[in-house]
């Protein structure tokens, strides 16, 4: 592969620069998304169509010369391949419809083969082609708490009181769906992989949300079974908000861990020891100021977290209506960084 720092630093081997990509690249930041998304008119088309979804993949390489890809699709295709339909409201978001609250529900729920996402698959595979072994492919997933959350409250939420509730109520009930999503989620990230997928990137928004004590029974043992199915493929868990299991997600097998911008480069590496790729974490509204700063605190970032073991990005994905010049000096700041 022509440009394959991003797996050499998963690897843990020194790298000539820092990787660099975005989470949530492939999207409104681009003015060329914006004027896709108007013609096509739906998100879900968008994904579900492999042209568009392999279109839309690269364009952020086009426009931001990023050291990965990541394919356009959402982590709500596996609900909806396990028979709960998503749909996503211009400005307000994804909304389920119909939601899981009892065990006839879950008992409702497929282990979702890859024919549920092959939409996707098929995308990686033109998306592979197309970037012709200049970049690695990022696949990617929710994790099974962040998408029980999903399946139990319909959306986002502030309190989260459903699906946090059913782990102390049910949790006999809770460990079947997430079992299924679990499952679901193996199939579908192993048919990325074999599509062309690099690496993988599980996101566990909701992690914050949870207990250390919850998130250990209830999201901790799924997120092993993925990583391990998946192996030899490099994983990276990026767990928003979950400070308190930074040491045990350091003790999955996985390869890299991504960071939020609450955390202190230092706090995560004595956390997580020095076997374990840490990715991210400068906040996204960073981006909002003047260049000056950006590539002042860019520069920060760079050196707390040390010259090896990092991929940079921002700590959560890019906010829609960042400025694209903020992005770019960004970008621009992590390349000419002499380690
Ligand atoms: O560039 C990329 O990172 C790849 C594409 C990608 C999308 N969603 C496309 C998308 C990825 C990796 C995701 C992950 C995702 N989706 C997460 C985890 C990451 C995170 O942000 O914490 C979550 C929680 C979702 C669920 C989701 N999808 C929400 C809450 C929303 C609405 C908020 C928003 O950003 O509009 C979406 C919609 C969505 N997913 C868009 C895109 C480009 C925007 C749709 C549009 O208006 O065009």
């Amino acid at each position: 592969m022509k440009n394959d720092l991003l797996l050499q630093a998963l690897r843990g081997e020194a790298t000539r620069r820092k990787p660099v990509w975005l989470m949530r690249q492939a999207g409104r930041i681009l003015p060329q998304y914006r004027r896709l998304s108007e013609r096509v008119g739906s998100f879900k088309t968008m994904v579900q169509t492999p042209d568009i979804a392999c279109e839309v993949t690269l364009q952020p390489i086009e426009e931001l010369d990023v050291d990965a890809a990541i394919i356009f699709s959402d982590i709500l295709v596996i609900p909806e391949a396990m028979g709960l339909p998503y749909e996503m409201e211009k400005n307000k978001g994804p909304v389920f419809p119909a939601t899981i609250g009892t065990a006839a529900d879950v008992d409702r729920m497929i282990i979702a083969g890859e024919e549920g996402v092959d939409y996707t698959v098929k995308a990686i595979k033109l998306v592979k082609s197309a970037l012709n072994n200049t970049i690695p492919l990022i696949g990617f997933a929710g994790a099974p708490w962040t998408i029980f959350a999903y399946m139990v409250e319909g959306s986002g939420s502030k309190t989260f009181t459903l699906s946090r509730s059913m782990l102390y109520n049910r949790p006999e009930m809770a460990h079947a769906l997430l079992h299924k999503i679990t499952q679901s989620t193996i199939n579908y990230l192993k048919a990325q992989v074999s599509a062309g997928a690099d690496v993988v990137q599980l996101f566990d928004t909701w992690a914050g949300i949870l207990s250390p004590q919850l998130y250990t029974r209830f999201s901790m043992p799924y997120l092993q079974q993925i990583c391990s199915a998946l192996q030899p493929t490099p994983v990276i868990v990026f767990a928003k908000g979950a400070f308190f299991a930074l040491s045990e997600i350091a003790q999955l097998s996985c390869a890299g861990m991504g960071l939020d911008w609450t955390i202190s480069p230092k706090f995560a590496r004595d956390m997580a020891g020095n076997n374990i790729t840490l990715q991210g974490n400068l906040d996204p509204c960073v981006l909002y100021a003047e260049l000056p700063f950006v590539q002042k605190a860019t520069l920060q970032m760079l050196q707390d977290f040390g010259p090896n073991r990092h991929i940079v990005n921002l700590g959560h994905g890019v906010y829609p209506d960042t400025p694209l010049d903020a992005v770019k000096c960004f970008i621009n700041t992590v390349k000419q960084y002499k380690i």
